[in-house]
């Protein structure tokens, strides 16, 4: 098996994993990226088995709501329900207290609100996304209105920070969220107090939501290779 494989077939253990934590009659928050799309396929298929009934999704992006209608999931809004049971969702890193650096699909926005609703929160990661420390290896993700990202990069700046405008593929132009907003990607030396940056860059204006999940994340599901191996 090559190592490519491996990590596909982790992933997918991964999903599968979570996915049989839903129960029927619930709500489910549906989360963004690779190995969330596992586990939204999962739950389609132990629906379309018969296995689990009567589920309805909340997607945090529009690739989840486009994932939840290829496999089945019926959905709903956060106007028609007064709760999520359990959501699902990837991480960028996870540090040993379970805090996250979430928003490399550029959704971090909605996941905050679906995944915060959550009773339960499900983190689907590989081995590879675990740190001692968050931004050791990934950039913090901050979505900003277009208007305003020249202030809000030199407000960053000041807070110590290395911000950089995210741009899309062949850097054509740059990513544009579902809300319609861009993306900035700080570097910070050191996040000594995750919780209390993630409110500080809050408050700056034109600041939408940052990739700091603080004190969210209930279960983190971990897949890693070993000796060419996927487990969960
Ligand atoms: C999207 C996210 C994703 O959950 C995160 O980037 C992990 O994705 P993947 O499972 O593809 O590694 O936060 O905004």
């Amino acid at each position: 098996m090559s190592d490519t494989d491996a990590i596909t077939i982790m992933k997918q253990e991964v999903g599968r994993a979570a996915a049989q934590r839903v129960q029927s009659n619930t709500i489910v928050g549906l989360g963004t990226g690779s190995t969330t799309a596992y586990a939204i396929q999962f739950i389609g298929a132990r629906l379309k088995s018969g296995e689990l009934q009567n589920i309805k999704g909340i997607p945090t992006s529009f690739q989840a709501r486009v994932l939840a209608k290829k496999y089945g999931i019926p959905l709903t809004t956060l106007d028609e329900v007064d709760h999520i049971d359990i959501a699902i969702d990837g991480a960028d890193e996870v540090d040993p207290q379970k805090n996250l650096i979430k928003g490399g699909g550029a959704a971090h926005t909605q996941e905050k609100i679906v995944d915060s609703l959550a009773a339960q929160f499900i983190v689907v990661v590989d081995s590879g996304k675990l740190v001692d420390s968050l931004g050791s290896t990934f950039l913090l993700p901050v979505e900003v209105l277009p208007m305003a990202v020249t202030p809000v990069m030199k407000a960053i700046e000041a807070l110590g920070g290395k911000p950089e405008l995210r741009m899309g593929v062949k850097k054509a132009g740059p990513v544009v969220t579902d809300q319609g907003n861009l993306v900035v990607d700080v570097k910070f030396d050191r996040i000594e107090n995750p919780g209390e940056l993630e409110k500080t860059l809050n408050n700056l204006p034109g600041v939408l939501e940052n990739g700091l999940f603080v004190n969210v994340a209930d279960v983190i599901l971990v897949g890693e290779v070993i000796e060419g191996q996927p487990t969960v």
